[in-house]
């Protein structure tokens, strides 16, 4: 498994755990050494008790020594990031063709070689292309495998998996070595009902970038349709009961909230429009998912700086969530990144509390936010307390417990947690998305 990111080390354990044997290449030796060391370099519940049975059990180990892993393995994955190039939407695919160039001269006959990076449409055969260019006369097979992982419940995502998309460079539906061996390799994760689905490699690595670029517009909508519901009178929660019980709609990712984020959709988004524009057929509807996105973001503290009137110099804010969603330390996209320097710079004081994400905010937030030990430090003495994601530890506190910190009576909760309480009684305001009377 090249890459001890989270695809990899989440890939790598799971696989570990079914019995496979794997060694995951970490080329960065400061990271090598922390996982090394059983230090698991990010948050992801369950992840580093599994690495470390996985590790005593003989099955799972960490090196920089992809020749020697490559000498005792069957298949190798590619693992690596995929960042937005800088400049430009497209995926910054310099880590992907390094590791390519790495198994070439390496690789022993035979090998099957993987992609689980998101990588653009493409991308696999180029990897095949850059193999077949160095080593001309060997035999190896190429397989696109992309991962559906979210953050926080990865390892439930990877063994249970709803489905594995697996493309293949022959003919999907003949036998190859490619296609047995990773049958072989998922046999333990797939059900009676076989939730393996196999497909040549465009289609696998469109299906990732598909699904991500949906599951963002399905948000956007839910997010566009509160501020309808807001404008009008609606209530969002009835409407997306009332959607999603169609069982052509579903009723996830319908929740709104201040605008997606993550390492995944917006990256994902942006590829997967800069590829669709290359190609010649443009995805209107991600272009404009991407930008109400963004509009989103910025309209939300344009509303919470009018709710704080003229007297945003001596308002204290309260923030509870900074990560782009609960159950990580992830900030990347966080819709806290816009939000927060907004009312920094109209001259709020800001007051903020996260579970996991604070020493990694920090740095990419302005110097002087109050960085408080629980939610209701953060709380105290606020005018205003404004809810960015929805950790249990926020859900489970009470209008009575806030009301003996804050100093003033405004919930603003844009992710629905605390809507069944009596606001109203405990003398707050309560606003939340979509909630329109
Ligand atoms: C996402 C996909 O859900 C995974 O299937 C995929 O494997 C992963 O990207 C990836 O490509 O690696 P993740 O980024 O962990 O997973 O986050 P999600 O749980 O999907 O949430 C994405 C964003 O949408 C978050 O900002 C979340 O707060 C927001 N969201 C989600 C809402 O605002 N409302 C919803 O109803 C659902």
């Amino acid at each position: 498994m090249i890459g001890g990111g989270y695809v990899g080390l989440v890939s790598g354990a799971c696989l570990a755990a079914v019995g496979t044997n794997v060694t995951i290449i970490e080329h960065d030796p400061t990271r090598l050494n922390r996982l090394k060391a059983g230090d698991i370099p990010l948050y992801e519940p369950g992840l580093e008790e599994l690495v470390a049975e996985q590790r005593q059990a003989g099955r799972l180990a960490f090196s920089d020594d992809l020749a020697a892993a490559l000498r005792k393995s069957r298949a190798v994955f590619i693992a690596v990031g995929t960042p937005t190039r800088r400049g430009s939407g497209h995926a910054d695919l310099s880590y992907v063709h390094a590791a390519a160039r790495a198994i070439a001269a390496h690789a022993p006959d035979g090998l099957l070689i993987v992609t689980k990076s998101t990588v653009p449409v493409g991308t696999g055969r180029q990897v095949a292309a850059i193999v077949r260019q160095a080593r001309p006369d060997l035999t190896f097979h190429i397989a696109s495998n992309p991962e559906f992982l979210r953050e926080g419940h990865a390892i439930a995502d990877f063994m249970q998996p709803d489905r594995v998309i697996i493309g293949l460079e022959d003919s999907p539906t003949t036998p190859s070595t490619a296609r047995t061996l990773l049958e072989q390799l998922y046999a333990p994760l797939n059900g009676p009902e076989n939730r393996l689905l196999f497909m040549g490699l465009e289609s696998a690595e469109l299906t990732k970038y598909a699904a991500n670029a949906f599951l963002a517009m399905k948000v956007t909508f839910a997010n566009e349709m509160a501020d309808l519901c807001e404008a009008t009178g609606g209530q969002i929660a009835d409407v997306t009961r009332g959607m999603g019980m169609d069982p052509r709609i579903g009723p996830h990712f319908l929740m709104p909230g201040p605008g997606y984020g993550g390492s995944c959709f917006p990256k994902d988004t942006q590829a997967l429009a800069t590829s669709a524009r290359q190609a010649g057929t443009p995805v209107q509807l991600i272009e404009t998912t991407i930008a109400a996105n963004e509009a989103r973001k910025r309209r939300l503290a344009e509303r919470i700086l009018a709710l704080a009137k003229d007297n945003i110099t001596d308002c204290t804010i309260a923030v509870l969530g900074l990560t782009f969603k609960a159950h990580t330390d992830d900030m990347r996209q966080a819709p806290a990144l816009t939000i927060l320097p907004l009312l920094h710079e109209a001259g709020a004081t800001l007051r903020v509390h996260d579970p996991q994400g604070m020493s990694t905010a920090k740095p990419l937030l302005p110097d002087d936010i109050t960085y408080a030990d629980s939610p209701l430090q953060a709380a105290e003495g606020a005018d205003m307390l404004l809810v960015l994601t929805e950790w249990p530890v926020f859900t489970a506190l009470t209008p009575a417990q806030l009301a003996t910190k804050m100093r003033g009576r405004l919930i603003l909760d844009y992710r629905q947690i605390w809507q069944g309480h009596d606001w109203q009684q405990a003398g707050f305001h309560y606003h939340c998305l979509g909630c329109g009377t």
